[in-house]
């Protein structure tokens, strides 16, 4: 597919640089590999799975149409503008309902057409259109499900699909998982991987609110002793 000459950029991500290019109904995305020479392969191998996947989730509703790879490794795609995932986005306070039920259909979508995105917990990841809708991007990481693929294929997938509906549930109910409705628990499967995770922040929570604790007690002595409210040490 052509270059359509250069454009505005968007953003500078692991796999490389984002630009907008052309205009009106040719206006496109595309994602271009950086880097020395091993990076560049790397990337452009990224693309590659990348692209592999879109076309696997093409025509599902909030995910970019994929044009292909260009000469360069390049990936192009639809532009869906919006904005990128913050609880502080007015279409998402006044459509959170109904954004959560299309992010959460869209995911099951994504995984019946074989393919988990598992990098749904960075924001950039998840755009939120003007109107309110979710927009799914960035299938760098995504798991493909093989046919006839073997038990670690199935098993990695599997994984995958997990982690994806965690992080919807860690999203909507920004991560007070005690209020979690009976109907969505089927979703929250945590992962070893994210057990561990989570049991690390709650100590390293509690371990760093202590020391903030401790360190404002003592500065409240210092200062009655200061004002000769308390005797000296
Ligand atoms: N199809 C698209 N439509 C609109 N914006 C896009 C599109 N693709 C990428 N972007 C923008 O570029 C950013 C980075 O794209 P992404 O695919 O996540 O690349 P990376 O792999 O570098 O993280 C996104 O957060 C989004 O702001
Ligand atoms: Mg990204």
């Amino acid at each position: 597919m052509p270059d359509p000459g250069p454009g505005q950029f968007l953003s500078r991500g692991y796999q490389g640089a984002v630009f907008l290019r052309g205009s009106g109904a040719d206006q496109r995305v595309v994602k271009q590999a950086m880097g020395g020479r091993l990076a560049r392969r790397l990337r452009v191998a990224m693309l590659r799975r990348e692209h592999a996947a879109y076309a696997r989730v093409t025509g599902i509703r909030g995910i970019p149409r994929c044009y292909g790879l260009q000469d360069d490794g390049s990936l192009v795609l639809e532009y869906l503008p919006g904005e990128a995932y913050r609880e502080t986005v007015p279409a998402l306070r006044d459509h959170r309902e109904r954004f959560f039920l299309e992010l959460r259909d869209q995911i099951l979508a994504l995984h019946a057409a074989g393919v988990a995105h598992a990098d749904l917990k960075r924001r950039g990841n998840i755009l939120i259109s003007a109107d309110g809708d979710p927009i799914l991007l960035d299938f760098g990481s995504a798991v493909l499900r093989k046919p006839g693929g073997g038990w670690w294929n199935r098993l990695l997938f599997h994984q995958a699909c997990r982690m994806d509906l965690n992080a919807w549930v860690k999203l909507k109910y920004r991560r007070q998982y005690e209020l979690l409705a009976p109907e969505d628990r089927q979703y929250y499967q945590p992962t070893a991987v994210e057990g561990l995770a989570r049991v690390v922040r709650r100590v390293w929570r509690k371990l760093s609110g202590r020391r903030l604790r401790k360190a404002w007690r003592l500065k409240r002595r210092q200062r009655r002793q200061r004002e000769g409210q308390l005797p000296p040490p």
